[in-house]
């Protein structure tokens, strides 16, 4: 299909994938593991695709990540992204950051950080704790949360655009009407990202109460428009 990487995601901790020995689930079985990129690398190499992994630190212990680097260096990989948790952590708890500084010493391919950055003080927290800079780094709930994160990581603004939270919002709720119905479908969706945006917006209890339980479009964007326009 023309795509010129494949990024393996070694990170879910879904049940429903992990059960297939999938995401996460993969990391339980490390000579699996081995076999499965010993098979895609020999293909990769004939056809020039390049294959990045992203990972947690094991399944249910850390220091399984000790076997696990061999095994990545032991594999031309484009790039590592480290989740320094483990599956039984799923998004919870703090990060394991011993287990990163081992991989920022250990990794032979290109490294990067994906962890709890929410903010311009979390990413100089993760600075200082690795004594550099992580850059590149992968943003995961805190780039939904506020879609000008990266901006602010590279000092280019400050406050939250909520402009730019609006252009996301609507780009999200038109793309997927394109792909889901009925309405409720769609709202199920948007719900779940307002449970991210939420906390943008203090004393509006009343409207969200209203928004999470909007089942057609009209009541739905009539409560958006209120909660977006008053700010
Ligand atoms: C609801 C949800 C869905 C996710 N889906 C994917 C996915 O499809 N592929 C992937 O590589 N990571 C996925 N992730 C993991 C994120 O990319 C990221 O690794 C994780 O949220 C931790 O980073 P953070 O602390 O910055 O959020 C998902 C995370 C969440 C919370």
């Amino acid at each position: 299909m023309g795509y010129k990487e494949v990024n393996l995601n070694l990170g879910c901790p879904s049940g429903t994938v992990c059960a297939k020995g999938k995401g996460a689930g993969f990391l339980k079985d490390t000579s699996a593991l081995q076999s499965f990129l010993d098979d895609i690398f020999s293909y990769s190499e004939s056809d020039g695709m390049k294959i990045s992994i992203k990972t947690r630190l094991g399944f249910s212990d850390p220091e399984e990540f000790y076997a696990l680097t061999d095994i990545f260096n032991a594999f031309p990989l484009s790039e590592l992204i480290v989740h320094p948790r483990i599956r039984t952590d799923f998004y919870k708890g703090e990060i394991r950051k011993e287990y990163y500084a081992y991989a920022l010493e250990h990794i032979k391919c290109p490294l990067v950080y994906n962890g709890n950055i929410f903010s311009s003080s979390d990413y100089e927290e993760v600075s200082r704790a690795f004594k550099s800079t992580p850059d590149p780094v992968m943003l995961g709930r805190g780039l939904v949360s506020d879609p000008d994160l990266s901006g602010k990581l590279k000092g280019f603004s400050s406050d939250t655009d909520l402009q730019k939270l609006e252009r996301l919002h609507d780009t999200l709720y038109h793309e997927y009407q394109k792909v889901m119905s009925p309405d409720i479908n769609v709202l199920y969706k948007m719900r779940e990202l307002w449970t991210y945006w939420q906390v943008l917006f203090d004393g509006k209890e009343r409207d969200f109460k209203r928004l999470f339980k909007a089942k057609k479009y009209p009541e739905y964007e009539e409560t958006v428009s209120r909660i977006l326009l008053a700010e």
